[in-house]
């Protein structure tokens, strides 16, 4: 069922949990994430970047393909199409195509024009029955060309921000897209502890969910992280079946060649770290 994220996140923070997103690529990727979240009873996001949707053909072509997939799987736990980091025109054109929820990423803006931006989109998005994700302090690291510092969010600009009716706010706290380095300082939970303070109960998203250890995943949770957003391991995952895939030989060996064969243990793979993502977040049985 495709779902605004609102009351997915809103249930998460009360059960103290937080819910997925994947980052989607493809169909095998779609595939696999809906059918994982089918599988555990969970709520799932699925996650567009701009170069994604680019990369798919265009975001009405993604919309297209997730609602014509869960009603062929029969997908009957709680789903939204989110984009991920958008642009602000990139926000209007999800709004067009037909995803259940946006995020508008002004955090590289000055703080006043993030905020006008960010308003605008608010109305938008909650007249089409769509919820609306923000972001203050830059997420480090780089995903799909978006680059960021990694400077850690002034509570009083989230509070800013939260102010203006955002369904779940993105708010740096010293975590990075892609895979952390050995010398990474971890989460800052004074604070993720100062904002929460400052927004209540207002869902709270930790981007960057590759390769942040188990513990730090819970501390983030009970300080009211309720949406984590993955996408670097479920690629290394892909890859790494792949990889192991060709170097045994398998598509030499009778129609192992067939693309249908040749992707099927990555888009296992993505299964397994997804349905582990899940049970470590708590979605597992709360859809
Ligand atoms: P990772 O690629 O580090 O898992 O981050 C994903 C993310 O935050 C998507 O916005």
């Amino acid at each position: 069922m495709l779902v605004s994220a609102t009351k997915m996140l809103n249930d998460a923070v009360k059960g103290k949990y937080a819910v997925g997103q994947f980052n989607i690529n493809n169909l095998e990727w779609t595939k696999s994430i809906l059918q994982t979240a089918q599988e555990n009873n969970s709520p799932v996001i699925l996650g567009v970047s701009e170069g994604a949707g680019k990369y798919m053909t265009g975001f009405k072509t993604v919309s297209a393909m997730v609602s014509a997939m869960i009603d062929e799987l029969g997908i009957t736990v709680p789903v939204a199409l989110h984009l991920d980091h958008g642009t602000y025109d990139g926000c209007y054109k999800c709004i067009k195509a037909g995803f259940s929820s946006i995020m508008f990423d002004g955090s590289h803006f000055p703080i006043e024009e993030n905020v006008a931006k960010t308003k605008e989109l608010v109305t938008v998005s909650h007249a089409m029955g769509m919820s609306i994700e923000a972001e203050v302090g830059s997420i480090g690291g780089e995903e799909d060309g978006v680059v960021g510092a990694g400077e850690i969010a002034d509570p009083l600009e989230c509070k800013k921000i939260a102010d203006l009716g955002v369904d779940f706010l993105a708010a740096g706290i010293g975590n990075i897209h892609g895979k952390y380095p050995e010398n990474w300082k971890g989460l800052d939970f004074g604070a993720l502890a100062k904002i929460k303070e400052l927004v209540g109960d207002l869902p709270l998203v930790l981007h960057g969910g590759t390769g942040i250890p188990a513990d730090m995943i819970q501390t983030a949770i009970s300080l009211g992280v309720a949406k984590i957003n993955v996408n670097t391991e479920c690629q290394l995952y892909f890859q790494e079946a792949t990889r192991k895939y060709i170097e045994e030989g398998k598509d030499l060996e009778g129609k192992g060649f067939d693309p249908r064969k040749l992707l099927a243990p990555g888009a296992e793979a993505i299964k397994t770290i997804v349905k582990e993502k899940m049970e470590l977040f708590g979605s597992i049985g709360k859809a």
